[in-house]
């Protein structure tokens, strides 16, 4: 839904006038809770923070010096934005990399690049251009009807992944086929009939799934993160362990994969790599997202240097910085809605009592099934100690009554 701008509203207010002449003023795309921690970081390091959302009631709009209402994908709101930023930075991967190719050629600094997002956004187009750099991908084809993917379950045998090219997030554009009879319903589902386009994968049987967060500085810098694993629930991440309980061998592969896949696709500030370990002890990518990550969320607490802190010095072309651990070990516990409900957190003050919990409400206005609302991390010397305690306090938390 598009909202008109409210010329009032867009003045800078005095103080932050001053401020934004002389500190660095970030411009972010987009408000959700990823944009709020990123805000939070580069606050910290004295910027000015610039949001554009497509309504007011965004979690970073509250943190933002000045937030813009607009579309991501309208190539004036993305301009408006960049005209009050010296650096534009996303928090998703779903503006069109077109309308971003017209912030570039207007003479403005956008990280990650726009030739980067065109590579990541389209999984398609990340897929060939990971297999293409020799990094190890699950098969996958273009499909452009039912019959292409009848073709490709012979190929790739069944299971098979049928994905959505654009666009998908926790799990909303894959469908596993078992059958052959599946395709129909699948096709239709993710919207075959209405002309998206889809790609067909071999199923991956996986024993973990991991990920890593990379920061990629301007100049070609990088800085890992520890190799973590995630458990998902219904394709959404549930859990995230760090560090991943695997041998030191599958970290250090995992993590020269990461600074490739990163090279690959141009990568400038943090991303996110996903992957899977197989029984065999292979690592096959899964995908990156051009952002900070879910599964970084620990850095936090957990690392000297967050991945959202890195993410804004890559953009800015500062220093990265480090990111070792603090503690031996982490765990993260997303707090997933339940059911539609207002986003009012209920259970707060027990969670709160669970010393060493570390707990973050993304402030979301709604809640719903499976909506990111926030998350749990706590430290410990164990993996499984670390794991109790956030568990333990976010089994407390609930968003709102039903409506
Ligand atoms: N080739 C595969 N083989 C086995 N499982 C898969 C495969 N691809 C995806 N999955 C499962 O589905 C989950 C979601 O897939 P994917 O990461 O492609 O989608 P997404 O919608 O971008 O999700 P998210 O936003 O949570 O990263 C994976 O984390 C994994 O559990
Ligand atoms: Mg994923």
């Amino acid at each position: 839904m598009h909202e008109t701008y409210n010329s009032d509203r867009l003045k800078l207010s005095e103080p932050n006038r001053a401020s934004a002449a002389i500190n660095p003023r970030l411009g972010i795309v987009g408000g959700g809770q990823l944009a709020k921690m990123t805000a939070l970081a580069g606050l910290q390091l004295g910027c000015v923070v610039v949001v554009l959302e497509r309504n007011h009631h965004s979690p970073a709009a509250n943190l933002a010096s000045h937030s813009l209402v607009g579309d991501w994908d309208e190539p004036e709101d993305l301009l408006r934005l960049a005209g009050q930023a010296d650096v534009v930075t996303l928090e998703n991967e779903f503006v069109d990399a077109a309308s971003l190719g017209a912030l570039e050629a207007g003479g403005h600094a956008l990280f990650p690049t726009a030739r980067s997002i065109a590579l990541v956004q389209d999984k398609l187009v990340q897929k060939q251009t990971l297999a293409t750099a020799g990094l190890p991908v699950p098969r996958f084809c273009a499909v452009e009807n039912p019959e292409a993917v009848a073709r490709a379950a012979r190929q790739f045998g069944l299971p098979l992944l049928l994905k959505a090219r654009r666009n998908a997030y926790d799990g909303k554009g894959n469908v596993t086929l078992r059958s052959l009879e599946d395709i129909a319903g699948a096709w239709q589902k993710l919207g075959g009939n209405a002309g998206n386009e889809l790609f067909a994968e071999a199923f991956c049987p996986f024993v973990k799934e991991l990920a890593v967060i990379i920061t990629r500085g301007r100049d070609g810098a990088t800085a890992t993160y520890p190799l973590v694993e995630t458990v998902q629930r219904d394709h959404v991440c549930h859990l995230v362990l760090a560090p991943a309980p695997v041998d030191e061998n599958v970290a250090q592969r995992a993590l020269d994969l990461a600074r490739r896949a990163a090279t690959a696709v141009g990568a400038v500030g943090s991303y996110g790599v996903e992957m899977f370990l197989t029984a065999g002890g292979e690592i096959f990518l899964n995908e990156l997202a051009p952002r900070v990550h879910n599964s970084g969320h620990y850095t936090i607490e957990a690392c000297v240097c967050s991945q959202f802190e890195n993410h804004v010095r890559a953009v800015l072309g500062w220093p990265l910085g480090e990111t070792r651990m603090v503690a031996p070990a982490a765990v993260m516990v997303n707090l997933l809605g339940d059911q539609k409900a207002v986003g009012r957190p209920v259970g707060i003050e027990q969670a709160l009592a669970v010393p060493g919990a570390h707990v973050h409400i993304y402030g979301k206005a709604m809640s719903g099934a499976g909506r990111k609302m926030g998350h749990v991390t706590a430290l410990g010397t164990t993996l499984a100690e670390a794991q109790a305690t956030a568990q333990r306090a976010a089994a407390w938390i609930r968003f709102g009554e039903k409506i």
